[in-house]
């Protein structure tokens, strides 16, 4: 079968394999809505600058509702053999319309209407991950001030380090995700700009307004080069940096989540709903969720991937390569979304070991640095308190005892400085509420920055 839209020039038609391997109607149908949007838009622009008149841009956009409606209601199927849904969209609007239908490519071309309607695509979706970015905020800043006093074992190089408060720590999971809501604010940015009108790659002689197409659909602004117009895809690139991010920072939420539910661990449970048994051992209880979070990182980098080296040999304007892009973004859209659903539901219903989390607080003289502090504390400069602190762990640890359990004198061995407070001010239990510097662990402090997330997730709506 020929294609009418561009056959002219061809006495044979398309082989049937190669229409196969060329069409992406089953990637871009997604673009339907986008598609129909734009048509519209651009219908009236050509009238409003006089290109068409009025009752033909009428007409054209009754046809326009008319596919969709048709569309939705499972009575217009897209063909391949029309290789895209613009394609499809513009003969379904012919036979509806008549010949008037294919009036509605005068100033445009499918070069800058496939970029344009995947921005409105991506731009809606943006919305929706940040929406879901913004539930699990929520998530995490409730279950924040449930465990703000829960005192928790902090590592550095997975090795107990300091004692934290378990709130602090989910308080850094949200600082992870604030920031992929800031990079995904800006994404938004990048997308909200129109290429339409810029036609194939040189612009159009038609005297139109792109200003006003670009205000009806939402678009911030116009593109301001015909050729970049039709040729950039940074935004499909920044779009998929930004879902790694994500992706990135979920995928090592996961991680710890996994280890804190290691056997030997057992610091923290996830919900049974969560979790999948073994085929062959009865007593399993494995964290399939997170490891599937985790796992799906990979597409989502691999998509980032795909899309730089697809981008980086071509030469100015479009390039058919380019189709490609829209399956992969699409895929690593999905998983962003698929894991983000489940994100609020995994950490409300997480449950924390807290007697095994404090005994694991105190192992490994983890207040050795509350015992410096101390020292600095009372007028010894911290190099020297440092060193001092080092002996006395050497000596406990010869004596197979923590530093709560050293006698007084003992600590006056190394320092005469070292008083009855010491024993206050070396009990992780206390010395988290000294922690109180912006930033810090302290039980007050989670309970502050929790609730100024929770006020600010509620202003915009979020109970
Ligand atoms: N199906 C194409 C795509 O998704 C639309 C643009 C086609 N332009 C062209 N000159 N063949 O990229």
């Amino acid at each position: 079968m020929k294609n009418a839209t561009w056959s002219g020039r061809f006495k044979k038609s398309l082989d049937k394999e190669v229409l196969e391997f060329s069409e992406s109607v089953s990637v871009d149908h997604l673009l339907f809505d986008s598609d129909i949007k734009v048509c519209m838009a651009h219908a009236q622009m050509l009238c409003e600058c006089k290109i068409i008149t009025k009752s033909e841009s009428n007409k054209i956009c009754k046809g326009l509702q008319t596919i969709q409606k048709k569309y939705n209601d499972g009575k217009l199927s897209l063909s391949i053999n029309l290789e895209d849904v613009h394609m499809n969209i513009e003969q379904a609007l012919t036979k509806e319309v008549g010949d008037l239908g294919k009036k509605i490519h005068m100033g445009r071309s499918r070069n800058d209407l496939v970029s344009t309607d995947l921005r409105l695509y991506l731009r809606d979706c943006v919305d929706l991950i940040l929406k879901k970015i913004k539930d699990t905020r929520y998530a995490i800043a409730i279950t924040a001030l449930d465990n703000s006093n829960v005192v928790f074992p902090g590592y550095t190089h997975m090795q107990l380090a300091q004692p934290i408060t378990f709130g602090h720590h989910l308080l850094a999971w949200h600082e992870m995700l604030q920031r992929d809501e800031q990079r995904l604010d800006s994404v938004r940015e990048v997308i909200n700009v129109m290429p339409l009108g810029s036609a194939a790659l040189s612009g159009t002689p038609y005297p139109i307004d792109r200003k006003s197409v670009a205000k009806k659909l939402g678009f911030k602004t116009i593109s301001a080069n015909s050729m970049d117009a039709v040729s950039d895809r940074d935004f499909v690139c920044d779009f998929a940096y930004s879902c790694s991010m994500v992706m990135m920072h979920l995928s090592r939420i996961s991680e710890e989540l996994i280890y804190w539910m290691n056997t030997h661990i057992k610091l923290v449970d996830i919900d049974e709903a969560f979790c999948t048994g073994s085929s062959i051992m009865p007593q399993k209880k494995n964290p399939d969720v997170p490891e599937l979070i985790r796992g799906k990182c990979g597409s989502a980098i691999g998509a980032l991937t795909s899309l730089l080296v697809l981008m980086k040999g071509l030469p100015l304007t479009y390039n058919r390569d380019m189709q490609e892009d829209k399956g992969i973004i699409i895929e690593s859209i999905s998983e962003v979304l698929s894991c983000l659903n489940l994100m609020p539901r995994l950490i409300l219903t997480l449950t924390v070991n807290q007697k095994r989390a404090l005994s694991f607080s105190k192992q490994g003289y983890s207040n050795a640095t509350d015992l410096a502090d101390y020292l600095t504390m009372k007028g010894t400069p911290f190099r020297d308190s440092h060193e001092i602190v080092g002996k006395i762990v050497r000596h406990a640890e010869l004596k197979n005892t923590a530093l709560d359990d050293l006698p007084l004198k003992d600590f006056n061995k190394f320092s005469k400085i070292i008083g009855d407070d010491v024993y206050s001010a070396i009990n992780i239990e206390k010395s988290i509420h000294k922690k109180i510097a912006s930033g810090s662990t302290s039980p007050l402090n989670v309970k502050k920055s929790a609730k100024k997330i929770l006020a600010s997730l509620e202003k915009n709506g979020y109970k």
